[in-house]
């Protein structure tokens, strides 16, 4: 489970409303040729959900490219951030409030795929009243589709599998759109991006026994090691905010298990995991990453308590042992030390009074959304809000 932007599911474009009826076209006209540097505004959607406004820096000849947004918090405005994607030939990283999370990947020329004999003309379309004609390019990896007025980009769809997660994000072009070569000011990766995630300052390395929940596909039951977990209230908190942002169904969540971990509490870099097998973005480490569920405090929550939203917790392969004492110059930093309840989620979700509850955590109410959550786990009686175990 990641932040809601990063939730990406398959979701129809259409939906968005932004993308016109076809008009037909008799001639393909002549391929367009992207230009190799630009600078320009655009909106970012992800699985047709509206995820900020920003600025787009691209130059191939430079092997760089950089955007940032503002991600909408639709739940705690105040909480909406500036994110930065930065990519060239030494790496790629996403960049919130001062921390830098690795993608794993590096600067690719996006655009030369139209050049691509195989990317063909696929019609003309009308994208938030500008006339365009698109060009699409189809793998089994990725489809990757422009529209442009000449050479000029109105809309970028980039639609991957990764893992078993699919991916579709949409890039619209504001009509600043300029051919001109970004400075190295504005390429320029931040400092943090070349040091090592930043681990807090614990003093007390004895191992605690922590009750953790994971909203998982049912096969993947009992599976933790590189995924993203949450006590009691930052699992409330991730699913009520899925709930209300009609994300669930596309979620593919099908159930919530209880885990009890061991955990040695010296706290990472929080990793974003999504799909089995697991991609994560951050910087592989030892230690359990950790931040608040509302992303709120110094470093993001990653050394605080946490005690009103909760915390959100990735389970690093690499601290992962089986058995043993926990031991961080051992490379072991938690283990399972048991699997409890497994419920399924539609039994949580479905609740009225859940959906209620958790409607009232943004006027800063989150208790009994908790409760509920609790109850799902602490009997099998309907009438108390229990679910049936699995
Ligand atoms: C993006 O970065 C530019 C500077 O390059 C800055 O002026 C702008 O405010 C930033 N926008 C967002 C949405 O973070
Ligand atoms: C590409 O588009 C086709 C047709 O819409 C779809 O079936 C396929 O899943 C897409 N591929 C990816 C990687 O998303
Ligand atoms: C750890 O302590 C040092 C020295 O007091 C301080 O500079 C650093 O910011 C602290 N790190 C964290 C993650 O709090
Ligand atoms: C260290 O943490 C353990 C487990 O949480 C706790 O039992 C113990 O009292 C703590 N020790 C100190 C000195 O705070
Ligand atoms: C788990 O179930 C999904 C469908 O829900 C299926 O696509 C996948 O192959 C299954 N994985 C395993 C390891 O059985
Ligand atoms: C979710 O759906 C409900 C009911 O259709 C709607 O009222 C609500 O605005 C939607 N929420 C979001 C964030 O789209
Ligand atoms: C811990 O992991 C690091 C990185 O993989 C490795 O270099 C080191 O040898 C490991 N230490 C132990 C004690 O296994
Ligand atoms: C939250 O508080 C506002 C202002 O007090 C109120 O208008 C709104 O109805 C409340 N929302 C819920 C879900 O209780």
């Amino acid at each position: 489970m990641t932040q809601m932007m990063m939730a990406a599911v398959a979701a129809a474009m259409m939906a968005v409303g932004l993308v016109g009826a076809a008009p037909t076209r008799a001639e393909a006209p002549s391929k367009p040729v992207i230009p190799s540097a630009f600078i320009s505004s655009f909106e970012f959607y992800s699985s047709g959900v509206y995820g900020g406004t920003g600025q787009y820096y691209y130059d191939a000849d430079a092997q760089k490219n950089h955007y940032n947004l503002t991600v909408a918090n639709p739940f705690f405005p105040a909480q909406a951030v500036p994110y930065g994607y930065f990519y060239s030939e030494a790496g790629a990283w996403m960049y919130i409030e001062g921390i830098c999370k690795s993608l794993g990947t590096k600067f690719a020329p996006v655009f030369s795929f139209v050049q691509s004999p195989a990317t063909t003309y696929q019609g003309s379309k009308t994208v938030n009243g500008r006339d365009c004609d698109v060009w699409g390019l189809t793998t089994a990896q990725a489809n990757l589709s422009v529209c442009t007025q000449n050479s000029v980009l109105v809309e970028f769809i980039s639609e991957s599998q990764v893992s078993t997660t699919h991916y579709m994000t949409r890039m619209l072009f504001g009509d600043d759109f300029n051919p001109s070569k970004p400075t190295p000011a504005e390429l320029a990766v931040p400092e943090a991006c070349f040091e090592p995630p930043v681990v807090c300052n614990a003093t007390n390395l004895t191992a605690e026994t922590m009750d953790v929940y994971a909203f998982q596909p049912k096969n993947q039951t009992g599976n933790i090691v590189d995924q993203d977990v949450a006590d009691l209230r930052g699992d409330t908190v991730f699913v009520c905010f899925d709930l209300l942002s009609n994300n669930t169904a596309n979620d593919h969540y099908a159930v919530v298990t209880n885990y009890k971990i061991n955990v040695i509490p010296k706290w990472g870099l929080y990793r974003e995991c999504n799909g089995y097998p697991p991609y994560c973005i951050g910087d592989a480490m030892v230690e359990v990453g950790r931040e608040s569920s509302i992303s709120k405090g110094p470093l993001r929550g990653q050394c605080e308590p946490n005690l009103d939203y909760g915390s959100w917790l990735s389970m690093p392969s690499m601290g992962y042992c089986q058995d043993g004492p926990l031991d961080l110059a051992k490379n072991c930093s938690w283990q399972v030390a048991s699997v409890g309840k497994t419920i399924s989620g539609a039994c949580l979700i479905e609740n009225p009074a859940f959906l209620q509850a958790c409607s009232q955590i943004v006027n800063g109410s989150i208790d009994a959304a908790v409760d509920l959550f609790k109850a799902a786990f602490d009997s099998e009686d309907p009438s108390k809000n229990g679910c049936p175990a699995l």
